[in-house]
């Protein structure tokens, strides 16, 4: 299973200055170098932690891929044709929220992601749909032309009994089996960590992990190449 660290978070402390420390470009060739698979950032409406100009220079000096996170929002999507990321994620995105807070609904929005995919698409990207474990959500990616849905784990991540864990990992798994035998790449993320990872090293079907906040929480402490070795120690 192949692991990305999502950025993000070294873009938050770096805005809490205003200044260019810590550089979340250095983060990324740190990560490339520990064995991280790909780097992944959410460009915001509100630019609140990944600005314009770590997408460009990230796309420039990455080794491995781009996985750009995004609405659809048309300057965003005017700046990803132009970036040309290996990949492009389309989540939902609320102002007030702190993070991503739940799958895109395809079904109900599936004229503008339809819309969203062909032009990403005709740019050259590829482009995952961020949704819940479920296959109706499945069915309208397919149908709005996705190669690939990213599952969400939130919930998962959230459940605190062994009952609510093992349904909520016995939904991600169904998903990832149904979305893989009907020919999409299968991504998962959102509140992974270094406990709850674990049951993800048998789910063969998911392709790859995005994981942010766990990662660079731990490595204020012992530093990026260890965090992301441990986590990729984890996954394999
Ligand atoms: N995947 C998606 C689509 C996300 O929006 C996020 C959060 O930015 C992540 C994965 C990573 O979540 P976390 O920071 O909780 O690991």
């Amino acid at each position: 299973m192949r692991f990305c660290l999502n950025i993000d978070h070294f873009a938050t402390v770096r805005n809490a200055r205003g200044g260019n420390q810590p550089d979340p470009i250095l983060a990324a060739l740190m990560a490339e170098q520990a064995g991280a698979d790909g780097i992944v950032v959410h460009l915001r409406e509100d630019r609140r932690h990944i600005t314009d100009r770590d997408v460009y220079l990230l796309k420039d000096t990455i080794k491995t891929k781009l996985d750009l996170e995004m609405a659809t929002n048309d300057e965003i999507i005017q700046i990803a044709c132009k970036v040309k990321p290996e990949l492009a994620t389309l989540v939902p995105e609320h102002r007030m929220e702190l993070t991503t807070e739940g799958g895109l609904d395809v079904i109900a929005g599936l004229d503008k992601i339809k819309e969203t995919n062909k032009r990403l698409h005709d740019a050259g990207i590829k482009v995952s749909l961020f949704i819940e474990p479920n296959n109706d959500q499945i069915d309208a990616s397919l149908e709005a032309g996705a190669d690939v849905i990213e599952i969400h784990t939130g919930v998962y991540a959230e459940a605190k009994s062994e009952a609510k864990i093992a349904e909520e990992i016995d939904k991600i798994e169904a998903a990832a089996l149904y979305a893989h035998n009907n020919g999409l790449g299968v991504n998962a993320g959102h509140g992974l960590d270094y406990h709850n990872i674990k049951p993800f090293r048998s789910i063969h079907t998911i392709d790859e992990v995005s994981i942010g906040h766990a990662v660079v929480a731990r490595a204020l402490f012992v530093g990026i190449d260890k965090a992301v070795k441990d986590m990729i120690g984890l996954l394999k």
